[in-house]
């Protein structure tokens, strides 16, 4: 890995094993994109960029009419003159001047990762990283641009992000911010997102790209379950083991936009960063305003690799360090076999029944404090409701431990009912607007995160539960997003701060509750996966990856969000049929299946399983310990698409084990015979199927494929184990 700077070209190239990012200095002044891809060995500038004049160009300068910026790839924008595409910044002065004239300063190249003030980042530990920083500079009102650029030595993976600094005497308000921007000389891609709804999270879209922008966005005040903080590019032929693709992801919770531009020449620009639309930032003289990171990944074999590159980094370079490697405990989780209605007694019942099953987690879900029968009121007051748990949360989770389980307890911290004490003590701490009502979703408004105050009384809250160490898990929810975005902590002229000042304060409490108690696992939850982002996960290592926990439904789920996060990030749990949320009957060894490709648990009532049913559970169980660790932590990949009769495939590997599902959905008559390819086993090695003895070879299952039983009936599915030989 290397970041080398050719003096006499004018050019940095920032490379490792497989991969190259050049850019280049124009007329000692501009920054321009000139590649990024496979790594090239050398990069001598021999294709200089063409200087062509183009009609209605403008020119920096005035007798180069053949030298225009708007014709140039660039790394970041211009403002008010030059580039008339997507900006990925906007400052405004008190005069209402919004022009800014950056040009090249000087770079300094630093042998590792600096971390973000006030930002989760990928972190560049245990890594050899080498950061390069561009500084650009505006003269004319003494502002500073530190674009930010590492690479890591064996990751296909480069991080950006922009430093924006006020140097000048008076205040200068940032009204866009961007993370990102590059240009790419060509547009014949695919644009590919996530996008989707509560219940329905993670569908992949995929459509060429087009002249003009195509824009995904959240304003909801978290990136939302609508669209993930994410794009890619592919070639149009790229396949899951083919083809090149590079990723573009945010590590932010907020409102984001992820855009590209295919321009009037064919080239297309690439921005990514904090919404503009709600966002504004009051620079004072001497501060300075850090954008998130971006993550870009690229890829030339195709969506699997774009996957094993997010999945590595992000399990060892962006989860709470102790929990990279930690295996995860199977849990009961309170919520759809109870809801509102338990008791002490019941629920000491049901976690000594998990504990004989092998569970190993019980999680006390909503509905433990306040008077909360029902979800209209209480959030905000976090103390126990002493007529369901008489003996109080302390007692209750000793009890359940001294029976060999862990104890774990789901918060809305981020909420407050309108029907609660704190809301009568502190209507102020809600975000509003004087003079509109305030908008309730669920019959809830959203604390002022911005106001320090809130945030310090939410870190005491968790003190208070966490501080004897009886509880090792927390659940993390989030249930509706943010309107009337105001806060009366804030002047006037910041009240467009808000949204970002909301999560820079959840950040700071989640980094000060993580820190101090380590030892507590974090699952993060938005109704499931509405705030499924980098940014959470640098804090709490797994999230509740969707409310909807139908089987079939969730492998679609599960295989969009593959893309992105690996799987024992996504929690996923067996629930009761009629499946609660879709009314579809699965059956319980299919629901297995699918749960167990995740970060696995049980979400139902174990006293309303059958006898039968409860002893599958338990070999389930067994089953799912034995190849923990390889769910877990071995490398996943997709094996097929997820196709329109819900069918799929997807394998587990690690050097000595792997495990093949494969979800049949609905049944279909004269069916092909299918042979599955493996593509990703050991070439060289023998495999032994476990059930049945049969010896492959690696080779074998990866190119003439497994023959896929005739399987009749809908949503069925089955497993196969495989132990590596030699
Ligand atoms: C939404 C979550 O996604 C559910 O799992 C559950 O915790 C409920 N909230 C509780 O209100």
């Amino acid at each position: 890995m290397t970041i080398l700077f050719d003096e006499q070209q004018q050019f940095f190239h920032l490379s490792n094993s497989t991969m190259s990012y050049i850019i280049g200095i124009e007329k000692e002044k501009y920054i321009t994109h000139l590649y990024f891809g496979q790594r090239l060995e050398s990069y001598h500038k021999v294709n200089q960029l063409p200087y062509i004049d183009r009609g209605f160009a403008t020119n920096p300068i005035n007798e180069e009419r053949n030298f225009s910026l708007n014709a140039l790839p660039l790394e970041t924008s211009t403002q008010g003159s030059l580039d008339f595409r997507i900006s990925n910044y906007q400052f405004r002065n008190n005069t209402g001047g919004r022009v800014t004239n950056f040009i090249y300063d000087h770079y300094e190249i630093l042998d590792e990762k600096p971390t973000l003030s006030g930002l989760p980042s990928v972190r560049g530990e245990n890594e050899q990283t080498q950061t390069l920083e561009i500084y650009l500079v505006d003269h004319q009102q003494q502002l500073e641009m530190v674009l930010r650029y590492t690479i890591y030595e064996t990751l296909d993976i480069l991080t950006r992000s922009v430093e924006y600094r006020n140097h000048g005497t008076q205040a200068i308000y940032l009204e866009n911010a961007g993370s990102m921007m590059l240009d790419f000389p060509r547009s014949d891609y695919d644009f590919i997102t996530l996008y989707g709804a509560h219940t329905n999270e993670a569908n992949i879209a995929r459509q060429p790209l087009h002249p003009g922008i195509q824009k995904i966005e959240s304003v909801r005040g978290t990136s939302s379950p609508q669209h993930q903080p994410f794009l890619a590019l592919a070639d149009s032929q790229a396949t899951e083991d083919s083809g090149v693709v590079y990723g573009f992801h945010l590590i932010y919770s907020g409102n984001f936009v992820a855009q590209a531009e295919v321009e009037q020449y064919g080239s297309t620009r690439v921005q990514l960063g904090i919404n503009p639309e709600t966002f504004e930032w009051k620079l004072e003289a001497s501060t300075a305003f850090q954008s998130p990171e971006a993550v870009l990944n690229f890829s030339n074999r195709g969506f699997n690799q774009l996957s094993q590159n997010f999945h590595t980094l992000y399990q060892t370079h962006l989860v709470p360090t102790q929990w990279s490697q930690t295996e995860r405990p199977i849990l009961l989780n309170s919520w759809e076999g109870n809801y509102f209605d338990f008791t002490q007694e019941t629920i000491i019942q049901q976690a000594t029944l998990a504990k004989e099953l092998g569970i190993e987690l019980f999680v006390l879900d909503d509905g433990w404090f306040g008077e909360r029968n029902d979800d209209t009121t209480s959030l905000g007051d976090w103390s126990v409701d002493k007529n369901k748990l008489p003996d109080g949360i302390d007692h209750l989770a000793t009890t359940i431990q001294e029976m060999g389980l862990q104890f774990g307890l789901w918060f809305e911290p981020e909420m407050i009912s309108e029907k609660s004490d704190l809301y009568k003590k502190h209507p102020e701490w809600s975000l509003q607007v004087s003079g509109y009502p305030q908008t309730q979703g669920r019959q809830q408004l959203v604390l002022d995160l911005s106001r320090r105050d809130v945030q310090d009384y939410l870190i005491q809250v968790f003190d208070t539960y966490l501080s004897s160490g009886k509880i090792t898990y927390i659940k993390w929810d989030m249930n509706r997003h943010l309107t009337e975005v105001g806060s009366f902590g804030l002047a006037h002229d910041q009240q467009k701060e808000v949204s970002h000042r909301y999560v820079l304060g959840l950040y700071r409490i989640l980094a000060t509750v993580t820190t101090r108690y380590p030892q507590v696992l974090f699952e993060n939850c938005s109704s499931g996966g509405g705030r499924f982002d980098p940014g959470m996960m640098a804090y709490m290592p797994q999230t509740w990856t969707s409310d909807n926990s139908d089987a079939i439904c969730r492998s679609k789920i599960q295989y969009g969000y593959s893309l992105l996060y690996p799987p024992v990030m996504l929690g996923a749990h067996i629930s009761e049929v009629p499946n609660h949320q879709i009314g579809r009957e699965t059956p319980l060894e299919t629901r297995f299946l699918i749960a167990m490709s995740g970060n696995f648990g049980y979400e139902l009532s174990l006293e309303r399983q059958t006898k039968e049913d409860l002893a599958a559970i338990k070999e389930q169980i067994a089953f799912y310990k034995t190849h923990r660790k390889l769910i877990q932590f071995g490398s996943f990949y997709r094996l097929k698409p997820f196709d329109e009769q819900a069918s799929t495939a997807w394998l587990f590997v690690n050097d000595t084990d792997a495990l093949l599902i494969y979800s049949h959905g609905l049944a279909r008559p004269a069916q092909t015979v299918e042979y599955l390819k493996t593509t990703y086993l050991d070439e060289e090695a023998l495999y032994k199927e476990t059930q049945t003895g049969n010896i492959y070879s690696g080779s074998e299952l990866n190119h003439a494929g497994l023959l896929i039983p005739r399987i009749k009936g809908d949503f069925k599915g089955f497993s196969l184990h495989f132990t590596k030989l030699s």
